[in-house]
């Protein structure tokens, strides 16, 4: 038997490379060698995303990337987290068993209330909520970035605490850190981040991407002038387009033998054609929303069989 991997990703920006390198694509390594449960962790943005508009757009933009970059939806159950409420039944019952001075360390909270943000309740209950969602399937394994490692350790207590007070019910989630992958740079060489607007969108198109690139910042060397590779954030980007050019263009940086120019349309030619099959698999998936509507409800409806098996339990045990 498989082990179970879940994770959830949230639909509040447009997607960019970065989330590509940093998170979706790991799901790709991993969906032969576990039984992944991915879901759209919709319910988790609605404390960001109050438009319904907006909301449903970006909903459907990370299902359809999810896809678009090879995710099998014959191997993994793809599913939307509303589609389960069970998930939201399950929060109430953790709130319940859930103290408040407890939530109040956690650093989404914590950094909201030092940046004197507006905190609403699904911001502060966010960290149950995700509980919820790893221990309704029975998640072994949850793969996240270093920032969502907290969540699955109160996750890992609520198990704990839960099973301590009504008895063994719960597997205790472990959290795997993708340590392997690094930050993606963004344009102007800060963390590429929707945050930061310096990013290059799974789904811009070639004119956009060639824009985004020739506008990457340099320094002011010119052509003939010799060029730190490990200081430009256009090599910075190199490293994930252009790996079989990069011990020829680290010469020729370190001689002094390119422009930045030049170096940019390396890049953007790359990108291009790295983008252009997950952009020709979106197309398809647009023309076509009855099948990604069908595999949204098999995956909802085959995670519900599972989260309502777990419900029932908890309801026994207590005393519901
Ligand atoms: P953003 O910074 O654009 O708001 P999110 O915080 O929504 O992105 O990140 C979603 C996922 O993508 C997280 O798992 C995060 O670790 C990953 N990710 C986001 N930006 C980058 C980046 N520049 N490099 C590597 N991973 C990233
Ligand atoms: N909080 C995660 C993020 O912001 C998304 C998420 C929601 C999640 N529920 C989850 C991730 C359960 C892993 C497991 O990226």
């Amino acid at each position: 038997m498989k082990k179970r991997l879940l994770s959830g990703i949230k639909p509040t920006g447009n997607i960019h490379i970065g989330n590509y390198f940093g998170a979706m694509r790991q799901f790709l390594d991993l969906q032969n060698q576990y039984d992944c449960y991915i879901f759209l962790a919709d319910y988790h943005a609605l404390n960001q995303v109050q438009n319904a508009e907006e909301l449903r757009r970006q909903s459907d933009e990370i299902i359809k990337a999810l896809l678009a970059i090879g995710l099998d939806p014959e191997k993994i159950t793809l599913f939307r987290q509303s589609d389960v409420p069970e998930v939201t039944e399950l929060c109430w019952i953790f709130n319940c068993i859930t103290s408040m001075a407890a939530l109040k360390l956690a650093h989404a909270y914590k950094d909201a209330v030092a940046k004197k943000l507006p905190v609403n309740m699904g911001l502060f209950d966010y960290p149950v909520l995700m509980a919820a969602d790893i221990l309704l399937y029975g998640a072994n394994v949850v793969p996240v970035g270093q920032d969502q490692k907290q969540h699955v350790e109160i996750a890992a207590d609520m198990a704990r605490r839960f099973n301590h007070l009504f008895g063994e019910t719960f597997k205790i989630p472990q959290v795997m850190i993708r340590q392997e992958v690094g930050v993606v740079t963004g344009l102007d060489g800060r963390k590429m981040s929707k945050s930061y607007n310096n990013t290059i969108g799974l789904f811009d198109n070639a004119e956009s991407v060639r824009k985004k690139v020739m506008s990457i910042v340099t320094d002011s060397r010119g052509l003939h002038d010799p060029k730190d590779p490990e200081k430009c954030h256009i090599f910075a980007l190199h490293k994930l387009f252009s790996m079989d050019l990069l011990e020829d263009l680290t010469t020729r940086y370190k001689k002094g033998d390119i422009s930045y120019k030049e170096s940019k349309e390396i890049l953007a030619k790359n990108i291009v054609e790295f983008l252009q099959p997950i952009w020709t698999k979106k197309a398809e998936l647009d023309k076509n929303p009855h099948y990604v509507r069908e595999m949204l409800e098999n995956g909802a409806k085959k995670a519900r069989v599972e989260a309502q098996k777990t419900l029932k339990k908890v309801k026994q045990k207590i005393g519901l």
